[in-house]
């Protein structure tokens, strides 16, 4: 029986040809901000990420570097693709690699399965095939070459030529099961995500679907096929399974049933692997298909994919050694609808980062722990009568926390920031209306003063955990000199969906010093 409150999260396993550039890393963060925000609202979270090793680009790649392909592999994993999760703080929970023995077991099991019961034949297949997409293209995908390539076909992705591909090949019975994908659109229009991912998807099977050639004979690097080994299993259908042999699939099968059904973050190129391949391999072997697929945009530089191989590849370094991981992370998400493409730029970085994470947030949070400690000895006030102003704060963080929880269940991260950062703007404005140094000045008014500052360090106690996925090192910081952490624990472990509740930081909890969350940066916007 399905774990109702299993969360099981996947990023698209990553090509190992190259290294990652912020394409990747934009997939790995919008991911792990859900991850964390469902770990901490207490759902049973896992979260996977990984590389896709096999297949002929990589074998190319390896060759033309003049090393075998296990061991470039192994190279650009430990050199570039682990490294990455630490540049980004990555929080994921495990690591898959397709020439982990685990996987190339679980891939033979489920071969040899589908082979067994029927839905995979022997024939003899010429196509336009794609190296760089490792896929046979469909004709809307074919377009005519320009420049150094015209007079070729080039595929409208990588604008590179295509290789006419004749085999003996093995084919899965994908065509029957055309009916059953359309019934699984109709029924669950959340299946796939958003509304313009599952209309294209719905065009594309309606079309037709044609059976899927799923092994290779004119190469080696690849998982042999079960019942003959003169073959090597198709790369995507090998990279697909690592959703289920990351989880026990034909091993351990409690893991299985804990963490299956999984809900699967892809960019828009790979949507269709995700949404027809991958549910009609699920149905042939009797899986349950994901609960979700979530399509997300490209980054867009110069209005064209950003892409090593056109040269536009920005690698994360060169953004996170000036800017820090949380403003790499916070810019990403707050900046691109969640769905929809986005581009990037140095001068919006730079702005956002300037207004919204140092003057908006880690201004607020350094002068209400500067007031605290000049006026309260460095503890959080207490309150006083309340009156409408500080109600609409208590109100507005609880607001907040709950559209931010709704937001995350649609995934409308972008959303769920926004929602969040009204009550940053809100407490901004009441800090400038209540004019805490004016009351400082009074002694009568000295409960009033109290008043607004715990309202205020109320506040920021809720925002740390709000923004703890998507910023977890300055929020982080925060909670330290906040006192929160001996007062309530780590800040990993407080309950995101409690976070709009008040009245948690105890008055009297001591507070510490808190540097600047995000320093002044003097950078060459035009780089
Ligand atoms: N190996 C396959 C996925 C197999 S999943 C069973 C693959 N790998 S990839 O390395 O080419 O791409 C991985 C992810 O990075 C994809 O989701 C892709 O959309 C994403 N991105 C690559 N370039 C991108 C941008 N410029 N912008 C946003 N995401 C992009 O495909």
């Amino acid at each position: 029986m399905a774990n109702p409150s299993s969360f099981y999260l996947t990023t698209p396993i990553f090509y190992v040809n190259d290294a990652p550039h912020i394409g990747h890393a934009y997939t790995e963060v919008a991911a792990d901000v859900l991850a964390r925000w469902h770990r901490q609202a207490g759902d049973d979270a896992w979260f996977l990420t990984g590389t896709d090793e096999h297949g002929q680009k990589i074998l190319r790649t390896a060759t033309a570097n003049g090393v075998a392909p296990k061991e470039w592999a192994d190279r650009l994993v430990e050199s570039a693709w682990k490294p990455l999760l630490d540049t980004i703080d990555i929080s994921n929970d495990d690591f898959i690699r397709t020439t982990d023995a685990r996987h190339e077991e679980g891939v033979a099991k489920f071969l040899q399965k589908l082979h067994d019961d029927g839905h995979v034949y022997a024939g003899e297949f010429e196509a336009l095939y794609c190296v760089g997409c490792e896929e046979f293209k469909p004709k809307s995908e074919i377009v005519d070459g320009t420049g150094e390539f015209a007079g070729e076909k080039v595929c409208a992705i990588h604008s590179k030529p295509l290789e006419l591909l004749q085999e003996k090949n093995y084919f899965f019975k994908m065509s029957a099961f055309q009916d059953r994908l359309l019934a699984l659109y109709e029924e669950r229009p959340d299946f796939v995500q958003p509304a313009s991912a599952r209309n294209e998807v719905i065009a594309f099977v309606q079309q037709g679907l044609e059976d899927l050639s799923i092994s290779r004979t004119s190469f080696d690097w690849g998982i042999p096929i079960p019942w003959d080994s003169s073959h090597v299993t198709y790369v995507w259908f090998d990279a697909l399974l690592n959703y289920v042999t990351a989880i026990g699939y034909g091993q351990d099968d409690a893991e299985f049933a804990r963490r299956w059904p999984a809900n699967h973050l892809v960019g828009k190129d790979i949507l269709r692997f995700h949404a027809v391949i991958w549910p009609a391999m699920l149905m042939a072997a009797g899986l349950e298909v994901p609960n979700h697929v979530f399509a997300h945009g490209w980054l867009l530089v110069g209005g064209e994919k950003m892409s090593k191989s056109k040269l536009t590849g920005i690698a994360p370094n060169e953004i996170t050694d000036t800017f820090g991981s949380d403003a790499f992370r916070y810019y990403f998400m707050r900046a691109i609808s969640f769905g929809h493409d986005g581009s990037f730029s140095w001068e919006d970085l730079s702005a956002r980062y300037q207004a919204e994470l140092a003057n908006g947030f880690g201004n607020l949070a350094s002068r209400v722990l500067a007031m605290n400690a000049k006026y309260f000895e460095g503890r959080v006030p207490e309150t006083h009568d309340e009156r409408p102003a500080d109600a609409a704060i208590r109100e507005l963080a609880a607001r907040a926390a709950a559209t931010a929880d709704e937001r995350i269940s649609a995934f409308a991260i972008h959303e769920a920031i926004a929602a969040v950062w009204e009550l940053v703007d809100a407490l901004n404005g009441y800090i400038t209306e209540q004019e805490p140094w004016a009351l400082a000045k009074d002694p009568e008014q000295r409960d009033r003063l109290s008043t607004v500052l715990a309202t205020a360090t109320e506040g920021l106690r809720a925002l740390a955990v709000l923004l703890s996925p998507v910023i977890p090192r300055a929020t982080a910081k925060l909670w330290t000199a906040l006192g929160a952490e001996a007062a309530l624990g780590a800040l990993a472990d407080q309950p995101i969906r409690d976070a709009g509740s008040w009245g948690l930081l105890p008055a009297g909890t001591e507070q510490g010093q808190l540097a600047a969350l995000f320093p002044r940066i003097e950078t060459d916007t035009e780089k």
